[in-house]
């Protein structure tokens, strides 16, 4: 039979929903700490495929979820690329900026990204190997405008200030920067499908700082590349795109980029979601991720909510964005059962 996820991604309406969660491997679990210990930093454990492996099978073991996520990261395709990269504890990550045609003239060609990269391919493989046959693998990349924003800024920002200077101030560089991620984007993806991934996320955290014609051109547009790339080299296999807090601009995104889902955040209400969205083809989220610190019967409720205002069309189960490190293993554990109707 075929696997659940992939049945809501072409677009069948399931009596339960799916369900995985962002960031599935991370702090909040006692032995994604005890894993990444063993790997010292955060990098280390991204481009060590054994431990990589684990660290993503971890969340499948302890729950069960329908799909596993690539352990890995959207910043090191720019690593790849030729950007300097470390993460500061405590923080988040750092990155060599580019500001300048010299900074990006020195970045490598995009045919180089595999030096650095195959690492990540050979954990998709492992893990190919290890996930029980029901669960689904997802790769995943950064929408070039995201992956644009860390690689601009050097670090992350509250409103992406400084490539919305980079755009306003040098339109030509900024639009020769989003081109070569775009490439890049596509070249990598296709490695993670040809390696084992069964289906990929286009994660555009930042899309929401996009207004109007600037969503379209540097959010919409380039999803609609990446995804018509992919279906050209791959077909059948299904993309879910993020377009995060993109508000209106969620409407009609399967249409206007291809992609077979649409993950949203829950800055919209599952009701809005689902009659603006899922209209148009499978929607995933969108429990508010505060659910996983709080609990109780908030969590149940809402988590009653979400299943039932997509119960009408494909839906994928999912939070609205990562879990955060301060969860309680024990919440994500009871929004599972109320999604199983446990
Ligand atoms: O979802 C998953 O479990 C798969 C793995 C994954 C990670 N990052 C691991 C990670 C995925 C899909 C990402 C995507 C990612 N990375 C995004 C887009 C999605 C989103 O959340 O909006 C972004 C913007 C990044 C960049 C990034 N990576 C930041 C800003 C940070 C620091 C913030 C933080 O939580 O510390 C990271 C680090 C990171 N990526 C961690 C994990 C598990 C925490 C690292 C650690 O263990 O200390």
């Amino acid at each position: 039979m075929t696997k659940t996820i992939l049945r809501a991604l072409a677009g069948e309406t399931l009596p339960t929903p799916p369900i995985w969660m962002m960031r599935q491997a991370g702090r909040y679990l006692p032995e994604y700490k005890a894993t990444r210990a063993q790997a010292g930093d955060f990098l280390s454990l991204c481009y060590n495929p054994e431990l990589a492996a684990e660290v993503t099978l971890q969340p499948i073991r302890r729950y069960g979820f329908d799909a596993a996520i690539l352990f890995a990261d959207i910043l090191l395709l720019p690593q790849a690329l030729g950007a300097d990269l470390w993460f500061v504890t405590g923080e988040g990550p750092r990155l060599s900026t580019i500001t300048s045609e010299s900074d990006f003239a020195a970045l490598k060609p995009v045919h180089a990204i595999d030096d650095t990269l195959a690492p990540v391919y050979e954990t998709i493989k492992i893990l190919r190997r290890e996930l029980p046959e029901e669960t689904t693998l997802i790769g995943f990349a950064g929408a070039p405008w995201t992956v644009a924003t860390y690689m601009i800024a050097g670090q992350g920002t509250p409103d992406q200030g400084p490539a919305h200077a980079l755009m306003q101030g040098n339109r030509l560089l900024f639009e020769q920067l989003l081109g070569k991620i775009t490439e890049g984007t596509i070249e990598y993806l296709s490695r993670q499908i040809e390696a084992g991934a069964e289906v990929v996320k286009i994660f555009d955290s930042w899309a929401g700082s996009l207004k109007g014609e600037d969503f379209v051109k540097y959010a919409q547009e380039p999803a609609r590349i990446i995804t018509e790339a992919l279906k050209r080299r791959h077909p059948g296999i299904p993309v879910i795109a993020f377009p995060r807090q993109a508000g209106d601009g969620y409407i009609g995104f399967h249409a206007k980029t291809g992609a077979d889902c649409v993950a949203v955040d829950d800055s919209v209400t599952p009701e809005w979601a689902a009659e603006h969205v899922q209209i148009d083809g499978c929607v995933q989220g969108n429990l508010a991720s505060a659910h996983m610190v709080t609990g109780g019967d908030a969590l149940v409720s809402e988590t009653r909510r979400v299943v039932q205002a997509f119960s009408k069309g494909p839906h994928i189960f999912n939070l609205g964005h990562g879990i955060t490190p301060d969860a309680d293993p024990e919440n994500v554990q009871l929004m599972i059962d109320t999604v199983r109707g446990a």
